[in-house]
C-alpha cells in the first residue's frame, strides 16, 4: 500500500478519502470535493493540494 497522507489537517480527510469520493460521485470542481469530503471547509489551507490531486485525476 501507498502512502496516505492526511490533506486537510483541520477535518481529517485522507489522500484516499477525497480520490474515493472524486471517482464515486464524479466529482468536477473543488467546491464539490469540499462539499462532498469536508476538506477545505475549514482554514483552506489544504486548497492547494485538493487542486492538485484534482489536476493530477482529471
Ligand atoms: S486543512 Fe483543510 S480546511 Fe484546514
Amino acid at each position: 500500500m501507498s502512502e496516505d497522507p492526511i490533506i486537510c489537517t483541520c477535518n481529517n480527510v485522507s489522500r484516499s478519502t477525497i480520490l474515493k469520493t472524486i471517482k464515486e460521485k464524479d466529482l468536477k470542481t473543488e467546491d464539490e470535493v469540499y462539499e462532498a469530503t469536508d476538506a477545505g471547509m475549514v482554514c483552506g489551507s489544504c486548497c492547494a493540494d485538493i487542486q492538485e490531486i484534482m489536476e493530477e485525476n482529471l
